[in-house]
């Protein structure tokens, strides 16, 4: 190769690997928060500060304060990540790892009582469809947490519907 060829050469190398490394850094700080793991106060935190609940979608067909039964409250609003609606939309039976559902419960009153959450971590608890639970009460308390068994009991009713009772997640 003749000097100036290879000079050619270097240089197109060095401006490829400063756009790469440009490109590279232009990826917006959002995509880089990570799911808390199996972790009620950082779950917590992430549906409360980092990605708050507040602005995810609701259930698709349910508002705010539709119409709740026991255990849960007479009045609820359910709000879904992106991730869930993923698995709510694709109707394949199941919602894909990292799916979180919140859902606001209230009393009679209206006033706000707890908040209940199912969140899919993938090898978590196979057993039980990798759900990990997690209750608060109206102040953000820890009430119940992780394989907590009362609300696997009553949600394994819906076992074939990935323990889910909101919707069919299958045609
Ligand atoms: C006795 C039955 C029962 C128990 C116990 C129970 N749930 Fe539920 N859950 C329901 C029903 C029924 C719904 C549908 C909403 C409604 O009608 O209240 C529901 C809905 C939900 C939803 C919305 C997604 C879905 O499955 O539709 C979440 C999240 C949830 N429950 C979390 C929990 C957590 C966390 C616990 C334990 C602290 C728990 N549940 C205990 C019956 C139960």
């Amino acid at each position: 190769m003749k000097p100036f060829t290879l000079l050619i050469s270097a240089i197109c190398l060095f401006a490829l690997s400063s756009l790469a490394v440009a490109i590279h850094e232009t990826q917006p700080a959002e995509t880089q928060v990570v799911l808390p793991g199996a972790n009620a106060a950082k779950l917590y935190d992430y549906i409360t500060k980092q990605k708050p609940y507040t602005s995810w979608e609701m259930w698709p067909g349910k508002g705010k304060m539709y119409k709740g039964t026991q255990p849960h409250g007479d009045f609820l609003t359910t709000y879904v990540n992106d991730a869930a609606m993923s698995g709510i939309k694709a109707k394949k039976g199941s919602m894909p790892d990292g799916s979180i559902i919140a859902k606001e419960n209230y009393g009679a009153d209206k006033k706000f009582a707890a908040l209940t959450v199912m969140y899919k971590i993938k090898g978590y608890n196979p057993a039980a469809a990798d759900w990990f639970w997690a209750k608060y009460d109206g102040g953000g308390k820890i009430v119940a947490s992780g394989k907590a068994e009362a609300c696997i009991r009553c949600h394994e009713m819906n076992k074939g519907n990935d323990y889910i009772y909101s919707g069919q997640l299958k045609k």
